[in-house]
C-alpha cells in the first residue's frame, strides 16, 4: 500500500504587527472587546511592495521543502488554498510555482475558505495514494487586509482576519505507522451567503456597474455570526468524531488537535465538547488572527517547532469555513 504523510512544514507571517489598539484608528472598538468576543490581541498585515500572497506562500514553501530534506526541484505537484489570491485570475499558486521556479509541474488552485488547507491536503493524499505523484506542495494563504471594511461599518468582520501562509511537504511512505490515516470533506451550499463576499461576482450586471458593487457593499464579508458559530461548533465536533471513528479512536486518543483559528470561543467550545485538557488544543489566534486556508499550516507549523508533535502522535486537524465547508485530516506523525 502507498500512503501519504507530511516530511516538512513551514509558515510566513507579515512583520507587520496591527494590535487590537491599532485598529481603534479607523474604527469604534476597543482591545477588550475584541479579545472577549474572539481571543485575538494582534494580527499581522502585508507590507505592499514587500509581501504578495504568493511571494509569502513561496517563503513558507521553502521553509517546509528544506525541513523535508528537499530542493524546490523535487516537488511534482501544487494544491493551492486561498480565497485571497493576487489576481482575479489566474490564482496565486502559479505566480508562486513561477517565484520557485517549478514552471512545467501541475498547480492546482482551489479556494474552499477556511477548510481551503484540509481540502487541499486530502487532495494530494488521494494523488499520491494512487501513485500518480510522489511529493506535492500543499500550501494555504491569505492576504486579507486589504479587503476587509476597515471602518466602523465593517467591524464586526474586520477585527478578526489577519494576513499569512503556511505550508506543508506531503510525500509517499509505504509506512503504515506514520501517514495519513483519513481525511472526511463536507459542505452545504444552503448556507453560502451566511458567510460570503458577493463580488466582483459573475452573475452582476456589467463592468460600469463596479462602483454600485462598492457602494452597496458587494465587496464586504457578510456574516451571520450567530449562524457561523451554532453551525461550526456543531460541524467541527462532528468531523472530528467521523474521523476518530473512521479509524476506530476515541477523543482520549488526541495528542493535539489543531483546528482552523476562527474564533478563540469556538475552538474552547470544541475542546470542552471533546473533554480535552488546553494542552491538547493548538490556539495560536490571538497572535494571528483568522488566516482563514493559512491557519492550519501556520498553527501546525508552530505546534512542530515548539516540539508539541511528537513520532506516534495522533493529531488531527479540523476545519469549518464559508460555504459552509467543514473538514478533518487525521495523522500518525
Ligand atoms: N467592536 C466593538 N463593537 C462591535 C464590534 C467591534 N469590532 N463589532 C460589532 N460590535 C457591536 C455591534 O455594533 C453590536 O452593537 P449593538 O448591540 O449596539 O448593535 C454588538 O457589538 C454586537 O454585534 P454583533 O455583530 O451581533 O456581534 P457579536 O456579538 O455576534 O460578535 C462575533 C461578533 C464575535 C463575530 C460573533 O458573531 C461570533 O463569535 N461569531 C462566530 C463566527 C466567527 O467567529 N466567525 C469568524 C470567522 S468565520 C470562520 O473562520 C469560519
Amino acid at each position: 500500500m502507498i500512503y501519504s504523510t507530511i516530511t516538512g512544514l513551514g509558515f510566513y507571517v507579515p512583520d507587520n504587527i496591527v494590535t487590537n489598539q491599532d485598529l481603534t484608528q479607523f474604527m469604534e472598538t476597543s482591545d477588550e472587546w475584541i479579545r472577549e468576543r474572539t481571543g485575538i490581541e494582534q494580527r499581522r498585515y502585508f507590507t505592499p511592495g514587500k509581501d504578495t500572497n504568493a511571494s509569502m506562500a513561496a517563503a513558507a514553501s521553502r521553509m517546509a521543502i528544506e525541513r523535508a530534506g528537499l530542493q524546490a526541484a523535487d516537488i511534482e505537484l501544487i494544491v493551492f488554498a486561498t480565497i485571497t489570491p493576487d489576481y482575479f485570475f489566474p490564482g496565486s499558486g502559479f505566480l508562486m510555482q513561477r517565484e520557485l521556479g517549478l514552471e512545467g509541474i501541475g498547480v492546482i488552485d482551489i479556494r474552499n475558505q477556511c477548510s481551503g488547507f484540509v481540502y487541499a491536503l486530502s487532495i494530494a493524499d488521494q494523488f499520491i495514494k494512487t501513485g500518480m505523484y510522489k511529493t506535492i506542495l500543499v500550501v494555504g494563504s491569505e492576504i486579507q487586509s486589504t479587503w476587509i471594511n476597515k471602518s466602523t461599518a465593517g467591524r464586526n468582520v474586520a477585527v478578526i482576519f489577519g494576513d499569512g501562509a503556511g505550508a506543508a511537504v506531503v510525500q509517499a511512505t509505504r509506512d503504515p505507522d506514520h501517514r495519513i490515516l483519513s481525511t472526511h470533506l463536507h459542505a452545504d451550499g444552503r448556507f453560502a451567503e451566511d458567510l460570503y463576499v458577493r463580488d466582483p461576482g459573475s452573475s452582476r450586471p456589467t463592468r460600469s456597474a463596479t462602483k454600485e458593487m462598492i457602494d452597496e457593499g458587494g465587496f464586504d464579508v457578510v456574516m451571520n455570526g450567530n449562524a457561523v458559530f451554532k453551525h461550526a461548533t456543531v460541524r467541527f465536533s462532528e468531523v472530528i468524531d467521523e474521523a476518530l471513528k473512521a479509524n476506530g479512536y476515541g477523543p482520549e486518543d488526541i495528542a493535539l488537535l489543531v483546528p482552523h483559528q476562527a474564533n478563540i470561543r469556538i475552538s474552547e467550545y470544541v475542546r470542552q465538547q471533546l473533554k480535552l485538557p488546553p494542552e491538547k488544543v493548538v490556539n495560536n489566534i490571538q497572535r494571528f488572527g483568522n488566516t482563514t486556508a493559512a491557519s492550519i499550516p501556520i498553527a501546525l507549523t508552530e505546534a512542530w517547532e515548539q516540539g508539541r508533535i511528537h513520532s506516534g502522535d495522533l493529531i488531527c486537524l479540523a476545519a469549518f469555513g464559508s460555504g459552509f465547508t467543514w473538514a478533518s485530516a487525521l495523522l500518525k506523525w
